[in-house]
């Protein structure tokens, strides 16, 4: 049975037709944001199932895994790394590229964020087709931590809003629970 705040927050999710470019649905949680009860449950939601599983880092991929990644980093008492796009980071960094429909992409972690031992929940707004989650293990791994779980506030092509993980070992979408 769905946790009953799960379809609160799928309402305030607002959905932008053709954008950035024709044929896509665009899945927009700035207006999830402007909702302080939707926001609160989402981040709670999160912070529930990841609570007392010893996650020591919570990795955010830019740009929107950045908005909700470092409240549920704060209050399961982890630290919070940023996966970036390239050039952005200052430091030395390990860096990953994934394929996109049209070319390539790629994310960056600073050297030394993340020490083996140490273990993972990423963090985004949306899965659609896993690269750019999947991107993100390999770079969590390459630097010796275990990714416990990825979790994202939408998965597509359902266009509807839940919660779910990931698991890093299958590359696969689970259910929620
Ligand atoms: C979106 C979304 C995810 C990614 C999911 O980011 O926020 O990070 O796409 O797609 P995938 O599962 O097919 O890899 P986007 O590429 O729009 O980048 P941005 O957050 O920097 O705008």
């Amino acid at each position: 049975e769905q946790d009953p705040r799960i379809e609160g927050i799928a309402s305030t999710i607002r959905v932008v037709p053709d954008f950035p470019k024709p044929g896509i649905m665009f899945q927009d949680i700035t207006t999830l944001l402007l909702d302080p009860k939707a926001f609160k449950n989402t981040v709670d939601l999160f912070v529930e199932r990841y609570t007392g599983k010893d996650i020591t880092v919570v990795a955010g991929i830019e740009a929107r895994g950045f908005i909700f990644g470092p409240p549920i980093a704060l209050a399961i008492g982890a630290k919070f790394v940023p996966l970036r796009k390239p050039r952005k980071l200052p430091g030395e960094v390990i860096s990953e590229e994934y394929v996109l429909e049209y070319g390539t992409d790629c994310l960056q972690m600073h050297i030394g964020a993340v020490q083996p031992g140490d273990r993972a929940l990423v963090v985004d707004d949306l899965i659609a087709t896993g690269g750019t989650l999947c991107a993100a293990i390999k770079l969590l791994e390459r630097a010796g931590a275990e990714v416990v779980e990825c979790a994202c506030v939408i998965e597509l092509p359902e266009l509807k809003a839940f919660y779910l993980h990931f698991s890093s070992a299958k590359c696969e979408v689970l259910d929620w629970d």
